[in-house]
């Protein structure tokens, strides 16, 4: 139900065009209508980066970037990670709802039963080189998860993806483990599901080693990992929840546009960005070398990282919650002393006229990556543990674009640029000056390369 239009007048017609507004959005298809020759293609509208343009619909999570506020299913996130383990949370987003005593009860079981791995991807992991990054570890396992579930290419069929999603949120803790084993060259660990989700992976990471967990460490850290999971499971349209999407929209199966989303995590823009924190803070050292670090920074040589936000303009929801939650980890684990770095920089920046003017503040991944090096992970497990939260927003996102009546194959436009249609030279007749001769792209009288378009 449209909410009003808006009236567009075309300059270069004196056309009229009234397009209608729904949910303060105008369709971009609506814009096709506008054309100066009825064989004309039409207007497209242009957005690298997709930083004003809705992809889809959805009921999963809600952000309000002005005013910091994460909710998922209306349940505001503070809320979840003050109260909720990660698999209630996990339920609410995959199930739609919180679940009770008795569901969750149920759900945590049939977890438990998808907890072991097919034999040959242990042996798969300890093929890859022990340095490798775990995150094209995990990418690749993953998608070779895959090859033991060939069902799971019925990807139109609710029930066949509802049991693609427990087995994809049951064993990527399992596989996430053992490639943490291959990276130290520990043997490979079996399953504990009685430790339940967070217990199980702690132990399947430090079993056998010296940094084994006794039962109340492993008990205190389950607790405080649960939490981080929890606030780092869903996050509506970031780049790998929608290249998650944008994979699957071919009806690909959940394995391998999985293994897309976790290959999208891993850039150092997106999820890579809690390792390179650390990174960050070991470079400037101490408080002293925070003003030639920020001059870099507003020089325009290096970025912050874990600051700033496509959507927050304001302070993240999360990395508020981390903050505080910090210094409960730390009462378990001994403080991280790069917290108070991490605590000046911010408090800096925040005064800072450069930081204010674009509204940049700390965002999920500045304190993450502090918390987690304080828990004994090597900073190329922080993405790994991001990646294994966000499972549970991929495949509710997924599984919410396969039932989507809007449903269709991802295949955006563009705007061409390259040269206009070229006489073919053979390659006998393709002297040495070949490639200087070729002709340029035809430039139209005010200088610039006229556009064409795919039609
Ligand atoms: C995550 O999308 C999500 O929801 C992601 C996420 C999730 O849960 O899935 O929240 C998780 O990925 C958090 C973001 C983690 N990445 C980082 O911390 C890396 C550092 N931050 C950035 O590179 C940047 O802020 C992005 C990538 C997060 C956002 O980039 P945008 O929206 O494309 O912003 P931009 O690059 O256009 O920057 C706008 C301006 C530029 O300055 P001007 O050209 O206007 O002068 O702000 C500047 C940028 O140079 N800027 C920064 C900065 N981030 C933006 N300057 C210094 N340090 C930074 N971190």
């Amino acid at each position: 139900m449209a909410e009003g239009t808006l009236s567009v007048t075309d300059s270069r017609t004196g056309a009229r065009y009234e397009l209608p507004i729904t949910a303060s959005t105008v369709r971009a298809m609506d814009l096709r209508q506008i054309r100066t020759d009825p064989d004309e293609f039409g207007l497209m509208s242009y957005d690298p980066g997709y930083t004003n343009t809705a992809a889809c619909t959805s009921r999963v999570a809600y952000l309000d970037g002005a005013r910091g506020v994460l909710r998922y299913r209306g349940y505001p996130i503070e809320d979840l990670a003050k109260n909720c383990t990660y698999t209630e949370v996990a339920h609410l987003l995959m199930r739609g709802h919180l679940p009770t005593s008795a569901e969750l009860h149920g759900w945590d079981n049939e977890l438990a039963a998808e907890m072991r791995l097919p034999p040959g991807l242990p042996d798969l992991i300890e093929t890859f080189p022990a340095g490798a990054h775990p995150m094209v570890m995990l990418a690749s396992t993953v998608a070779a998860l895959g090859t033991y579930y060939p069902d799971g290419r019925h990807v139109t069929d609710t029930a066949c993806r509802h049991r693609q999603r427990l087995r994809l949120l049951a064993k990527i803790p399992l596989i996430a483990a053992l490639i943490y084993r291959r990276t130290r060259r520990y043997s490979r660990s079996e399953p504990r599901p009685d430790l339940g989700y967070a217990g199980n992976f702690l132990h399947m990471l430090w079993q056998g080693t010296s940094r084994q967990l006794g039962p109340q460490d492993l008990k205190v850290l389950a607790k405080a990992l649960d939490a981080l999971l929890v606030l780092h499971a869903e996050h509506e349209q970031n780049c790998s929840t929608s290249t998650m999407r944008q994979v699957a929209s071919s009806e690909a199966d959940p394995y391998v546009s999985l293994a897309a989303a976790v290959a999208a995590l891993s850039g150092p823009l997106h999820g890579g960005a809690n390792e390179r924190v650390l990174q960050m803070l070991d470079e400037i050292g101490s408080t002293a070398g925070i003003p030639a670090f920020m001059r870099s920074v507003k020089a325009g040589e290096r970025r912050m990282m874990g600051f700033g936000h496509r959507v927050y303009k304001n302070y993240d929801p999360r990395a508020r919650v981390l903050q505080d939650f910090a210094e409960q980890v730390f009462e378990t684990t001994g403080k991280n002393p790069k917290i108070a770095l991490a605590v000046e920089l911010e408090r800096i920046a925040l005064q800072d006229d450069y930081f204010v003017r674009r509204k940049l503040y700390p965002n999920v991944d500045f304190y993450s990556g502090i918390i987690y090096e304080a828990m004994g992970f090597p900073p190329e497990m922080f993405t790994v543990l991001f990646a294994i939260g966000r499972v549970a927003g991929w495949l509710t996102h997924w599984d919410e674009s396969m039932a989507d009546p809007e449903r269709r194959i991802a295949r955006p436009r563009q705007i061409y640029r390259g040269p206009g249609i070229t006489a073919f030279v053979p390659i006998e007749a393709r002297g040495r000056d070949y490639a200087e001769e070729r002709p340029a792209a035809p430039v139209s009288s005010h200088g610039s390369v006229p556009s064409h378009r795919s039609l």
